[in-house]
């Protein structure tokens, strides 16, 4: 897989005639939904080297990702008169990178795209990386390709757009990023105040985020291997949300994901050594800022079952990547039943259920 440049902008005009620059195209696109066209696409308006561009809009969130709606837009790239020779910019969270990027790597099959993420979640891990896909069958990301942005343009101005709670959300992979690269940037990223939010140093944080997912991507891009790190708390985190789904009650993915590294930072902490007091700052850090969902002893069974159909595992074993220490990643762990019961008993504990 081709490796995606992935453009720390400063001047969004710039970054974009660069990116632009480097795909010669015959006809210019952009997809966008229904928040993002009225939030961010006024900042694109009235650029001259944009002016004829085909502006695709469909509707927003997840419920979104699907085959009816990555159908419209083929049917608009039809009719726009897109060819294999054509570039679409994706302009909005993970939905639209994911949905925009399997819609591009498949028509005429495949153009060039460029992704231009706007939320937190999207810049650090969704635009990141050639994972392209949509939801099928009450399944998440079940169908889509690997297919590399042409680049990843990384302006972090939308952010102060973003509502909280979505901020908060993105945050969670940046932590998760912390555990798997370096202590010192595990330590930066706890420091991080939350509620007074510093845009400019979360810029900074959000390069060096980003970073740690490109290293790991351009050592596998096909997750073969060490890109499982990356996978750290989705495991149960992706339980979480699937019964979170079940029971109606909505769950943003990153909440999930942090509630997910509560639980995988125990399982480390018992099965690889992870060390106590920085399970315990972790943990803190999540409780102070994500809350906790509720589960009761009940829904055991039911979480069990979700991780076991996790697409991750194979031979029915369910896989988790876990945590000898802060940076040094164990891929390929399993754990039983029994374990994993009391894995659920140790995160009701300690978020006081
Ligand atoms: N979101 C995890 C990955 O891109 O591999």
């Amino acid at each position: 897989m081709s490796k995606q440049e992935v453009i720390l902008s400063e001047d969004l005009v710039k970054s974009l005639k660069h990116a632009i620059d480097k795909c010669p195209h015959d006809k210019l696109f952009i997809l966008t939904d229904e928040h993002t066209s009225e939030l961010c696409m006024p900042r694109l308006r009235g650029i001259d080297f944009l002016s004829g561009m085909d502006e695709i809009v469909i509707g927003a969130e997840d419920v979104h990702k699907t085959i009816e709606t990555l159908a419209f837009v083929w049917k608009r790239l039809s009719d726009g008169g897109a060819t294999r020779h054509s570039l679409l910019l994706n302009l909005g969270g993970g939905m639209i990178t994911d949905l925009g990027g399997f819609a591009a790597a498949t028509f005429k099959r495949g153009f060039a795209y460029i992704n231009i993420p706007t939320t937190l979640l999207a810049m650090v891990d969704a635009s990141v990386g050639g994972k392209t896909g949509i939801n099928f069958n009450g399944l998440k990301n079940e169908v889509g390709v690997f297919a590399p942005a042409g680049s990843v343009l990384i302006d972090t101005y939308f952010l102060r757009s973003l509502d909280q709670r979505n901020l908060i959300s993105g945050y969670a992979e940046m932590l998760k990023h912390g555990l798997i690269s370096t202590e010192e940037h595990w330590a930066e990223l706890l420091r991080f105040d939350m509620e007074q939010v510093d845009y400019d140093y979360l810029r900074e944080l959000v390069g060096r985020s980003v970073q740690v997912k490109e290293d790991i991507v351009e050592q596998d891009p096909f997750e073969h291997g060490i890109r499982k790190a990356l996978n750290l708390g989705h495991t149960v985190g992706h339980a979480f949300e699937s019964l979170a789904l079940e029971e109606d009650r909505h769950v943003l993915h990153g909440y999930a994901v942090a509630w997910g590294m509560v639980c995988e930072l125990y399982l480390s902490h018992v099965k690889t050594g992870f060390p106590t007091d920085r399970m315990k700052q972790t943990i803190q850090f999540i409780k102070d800022n994500y809350g906790a969902f509720y589960i009761d002893c009940k829904q055991y069974e039911a979480l069990y079952a979700f991780m076991l159909h996790d697409k991750k595992n194979t031979a029915g074993v369910i896989n988790f990547t876990l945590l000898e220490d802060v940076g040094r990643i164990c891929i390929n762990q399993t754990a039983g039943k029994e374990t994993i019961f009391e894995m659920l008993d140790f995160y009701r504990e300690c978020m006081g259920m």
